[in-house]
């Protein structure tokens, strides 16, 4: 068969931090060829697949040698003679092989580069482009764009507390329109840096470093961001990143800029006061990742006007997602595919996230490589919503132009997604009382 699997190859390449990942090529019958590489989070869920790593000395603890090692030596005998085009039968080997509940003993690293490598090449073999390989002639849109404005968190030294200040463009009618929205925010946001000389460069997602005194500061210059570039009145609304695990210890959720400690209820009333004051529309990991109680009283409270993403809470995991949707927690789930280790399980996760008629988006991770493929998972799986990082670096600026192509090419494509996929009744008129004061 044209699409067996012949020979499969891991090497060491270097992610968007300059740090050591696994890169996978797959190599079939007819000479076709696909290419897997993991990506690398820096702000991690506990339960998500583990990125194996060396340790030591060398390059800081983070080589991958020893998961390129599993790839060469455990993985690639038993993908041999396998076919490309059962994917889910690949990842079973995978999954299999591994043998653990978290991929501990091949590395998620290894096997999600791996499974990436298999997807890549059953699409060149199809002679398809991937997103519509990973279609199988379901109708497909455009995902609405989220996109960082100022970073923080872990990527960028914890200059500020909250992680990501993004925009979502919900007035664009076109992938092409939100895009060009988001460019002059990101423009403007940086002139307000420039008026303020707080012009220090760019975090790790491209993000502008976050040099303010508070974290609502960074909310406060993003709002003012969106009406300097003309969006205000609902054309842009803010996404907020908490990543609220990276500040949660002891049972207290502890802002290091601020000085400041807030018992869980206390900090659900500092988010439920931005809410009210700034043109919020989605909010991601507002409480630690097994603060479930938490994320149930948070959903109860705003979900019905504020999507409420899991990332570190559901480490795309379906039974994760089954789980929180039955227990009230969250509204929509973060989809990156190396926390589940196989594209299969990645897919899994989104379509539970749909079972529960959930907001799904497909995400890149802070160490990111020149993969554009999560932008091809984001359409040919009808997320309906994408986040790749900021508006600047081309590992993320690649993805949004890879989105830019599929929009063109767009024959079997049913449009852009626009907020459809957003689970909330959107908040239009963006009135909110930091727009009433001015
Ligand atoms: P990470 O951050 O890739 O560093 O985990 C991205 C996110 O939290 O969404
Ligand atoms: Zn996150």
């Amino acid at each position: 068969m044209q699409s067996t699997i012949v020979a499969v190859a891991g090497h060491r390449i270097w992610d968007s931090r300059g740090r050591p990942t696994v890169e996978v090529e797959v190599t079939l019958a007819d000479g076709t060829r696909g290419r897997g590489m993991a990506p690398a989070g820096a702000s991690r869920g506990a339960h998500e697949a583990v990125d194996l790593r060396d340790g030591g000395m060398r390059h800081g603890g983070f080589d991958v040698m020893h998961a390129v090692r599993n790839v060469n030596d455990i993985v690639a005998p038993h993908l041999l003679g396998l076919d490309a085009l059962d994917q889910h039968g690949v990842d079973q080997v995978l999954v299999a092989v591994d043998g653990t509940p978290n991929k501990s003993r091949l590395g998620g690293n290894a096997t999600i580069a791996t499974s990436m490598a298999v997807m890549h090449a059953a699409a060149a073999a199809s002679g398809l482009p991937l997103w519509k390989y990973l279609a199988e002639d379901t109708q497909c849109s455009l995902p609405m764009p989220e996109v960082q404005i100022f970073g923080g968190g872990a990527h960028a030294g914890q200059r500020v507390d909250i992680q990501d200040f993004l925009v979502m463009p919900a007035g664009s009618g076109s992938f092409d329109e939100a895009l060009a929205i988001c460019a002059e925010i990101y423009r403007a946001a940086g002139e307000l840096m420039a008026q303020r000389k707080s012009r220090c460069g760019v975090a790790d997602e491209g993000g502008w470093w976050p040099d303010f005194a508070s974290n609502e500061e960074a909310l406060s210059v993003l709002t003012d961001a969106i009406e300097r570039a003309g969006c205000g009145g609902g054309k842009a609304l803010i996404s907020l990143d908490i990543a609220a695990s990276e500040f949660y210890r002891d049972g207290l959720y502890r802002l290091g800029l601020e000085g400041k400690t807030f018992e869980t209820g206390a900090w659900l009333a500092e988010l439920y006061r931005w809410i009210e004051r700034y043109p919020i529309i989605s909010v991601e990991d507002p409480v630690a990742e097994d603060d479930v109680a938490g994320m149930r009283a948070f959903t109860a409270a705003v979900g019905s006007r504020v999507q409420v993403v899991g990332d570190d809470f559901l480490v795309t995991d379906a039974a994760r997602v089954a789980h929180a949707a039955a227990a009230g927690c969250c509204n929509a789930v973060l989809i990156k595919p190396n926390q589940a280790g196989t594209v299969s399980e990645t897919r899994a996760a989104l379509l539970a996230g749909h079972k529960a008629a959930w907001g799904t988006i497909v995400s890149a991770r802070s160490g990111e490589t020149e993969d554009v493929c999560i932008t091809h998972m984001a359409v040919g799986w009808n997320a309906g919503q994408l986040k790749v990082g900021s508006f600047a670096r081309s590992e993320r600026m690649a993805k949004w132009n890879e989105g830019l192509r599929i929009e063109r090419s767009g024959a079997a494509l049913s449009g852009f997604a626009g907020m459809t996929g957003v689970p909330v009744s959107a908040r239009g008129n963006g009135d909110t009382e930091a727009s009433a004061g001015r």
